[in-house]
């Protein structure tokens, strides 16, 4: 008998039989432990403290229910991951609203639904936020993104602090940034908390959160000396998880408590009016705890490889293509095999380029076994793409023993429903 593996306590073939391949296949309770990680650790005697989730890394109306049962706050950056906070029961005054270019379509949705949070990230955005807040009678709370010009060691796409970066304004911008300021505090309807950083994704260097935040806590210390009181600082979210054995993610007990401390020791330095710390795990809570299950289709031999393919690939998981991004993987079906078999594994889509695993050894395999290819929680789902009309695959949770939908697959009548002519 072949070894299968089991998630939650269910075999995938269980889950293969049940729900069909690609699947995304969420360990409920392994993200709920990762929510409840973060709420415990990230507390302190001197600073209040908030956790907001990234839900930009795995968003879907069962995700955001679990999160509002574990206590978490959540960020969200668009129309559609608004609605689906909201259609989850997350209460208004826990979303907070990010965002370079929100459109007065998802200001408006936001107001409606009284979200009250707005991170704002340039001049243009707080004119119209004072207008519209002011035409609906709403108060909002009003935090700046500061762009810290810190270059992490990810990769460049995923870096968000460079100085050119899109995000946020320049802390180098003093003048501008006063200016600014003093434009939120002159509505009655604004009220100004803060300041936004966040420094890129995929990071391990704890030390790129220091430099962080001790740029960040002289930055207030600035600001504060012109006569600008700041209460909360956001640090953003970018703590790196274990994708393959190469990557070795500091703990998240143990970032939270480097975060804290050095937070601490700034304050003691330049004893500025910060009394709330936040920050906003994404891929931390959700990327661990999930896994894509494909089936096996043909595999064939090249002169210099050999090819397993998937009956999935770039559209369900663009992030090798995007960013070289790694990824571990077993054949589900054969567990307790060597793994001496060297592949490449690639999915279904018409690219060249899509290769899910360039180089991997795996165990022995046959068509139909299931493969399945870990650590793709985060930004897998969220960035799936219909390239060549593939179809969206379901999304299950798995949990002592039993399974439940989450998100159904999509079906050929979903992705023609709007084709109208
Ligand atoms: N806060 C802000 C303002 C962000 O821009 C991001 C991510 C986060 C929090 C959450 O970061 P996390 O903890 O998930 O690293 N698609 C890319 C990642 C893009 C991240 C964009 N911003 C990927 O697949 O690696």
């Amino acid at each position: 008998m072949k070894k299968v593996l089991e998630i939650g306590g269910v075999p995938v073939t269980r889950l293969a039989q049940k729900y069909g391949t690609p699947l995304y296949i969420y360990d409920e309770n392994q993200l709920r432990n990762q929510c409840q990680k973060y709420k415990q650790n990230f507390l302190d005697d001197v600073f209040s403290t908030e956790v907001l989730y990234a839900s930009k890394a795995f968003s879907c109306i069962g995700m955001l229910k679990l999160i509002k049962e574990e206590g978490l706050s959540v960020d969200v950056v668009s129309l559609g991951e608004l609605a689906t906070a909201i259609q989850a029961g997350v209460s208004c005054s826990h979303i907070y609203f990010h965002g370079n270019n929100k459109t007065p379509e998802e200001i408006q949705y936001a107001l409606d639904h009284d979200v009250c949070h707005f991170f704002v990230d340039n001049q243009q955005e707080a004119m119209l936020l004072k207008t519209m807040a002011k035409n609906s009678k709403k108060t909002l709370y009003v935090m700046l993104r500061i762009n810290p010009c810190i270059e992490a060691h990810t990769h460049e796409y995923i870096q968000t602090a460079n100085i050119d970066s899109k995000f946020g304004i320049s802390l180098y911008l003093e003048e501008e940034i006063v200016r600014l300021i003093k434009e939120i505090q002159s509505s009655p309807f604004m009220i100004f908390e803060g300041f936004h950083s966040h420094i890129g994704s995929q990071i391990f260097e704890k030390e790129a959160f220091e430099k962080e935040i001790e740029t960040m806590f002289s930055f207030i210390a600035r600001m504060e000396e012109r006569g600008i009181s700041c209460s909360k600082l956001d640090l953003g979210g970018g703590f790196a998880i274990h994708y393959t054995d190469h990557d070795q993610p500091i703990p998240v007990e143990q970032i939270c408590k480097v975060i804290l401390s050095a937070c601490r020791h700034q304050q003691i330095l330049h004893k500025t009016h910060v009394d709330t710390i936040l920050i906003e795990p994404g891929r931390s809570i959700a990327g661990e705890a999930g896994s894509t299950l494909y089936t096996i289709g043909f595999s064939k031999t090249t002169p210099h490889k050999r090819y397993l393919f998937v009956d999935g690939g770039m559209s369900d998981n663009i992030r090798p293509c995007l960013y070289q991004a790694q990824y571990d993987a077993d054949v589900a079906t054969n567990m307790e095999a060597v793994k001496d078999q060297e592949v490449c594994v690639a999915g279904k889509c018409c690219e060249s380029g899509d290769i899910l695993i360039p180089n991997i050894k795996l165990q022995a395999f046959d068509s139909n076994d299931l493969l399945i290819v870990y650590s793709t929680g985060a930004y897998g789902f969220s960035m799936f793409n219909n390239y060549n009309r593939n179809l969206r695959p379901a999304v299950v949770f798995v949990k002592d023993g039993k399974s439940s939908l989450v998100v159904k697959r999509e079906t050929i009548e979903d992705l023609l429903k709007g084709d109208v002519r």
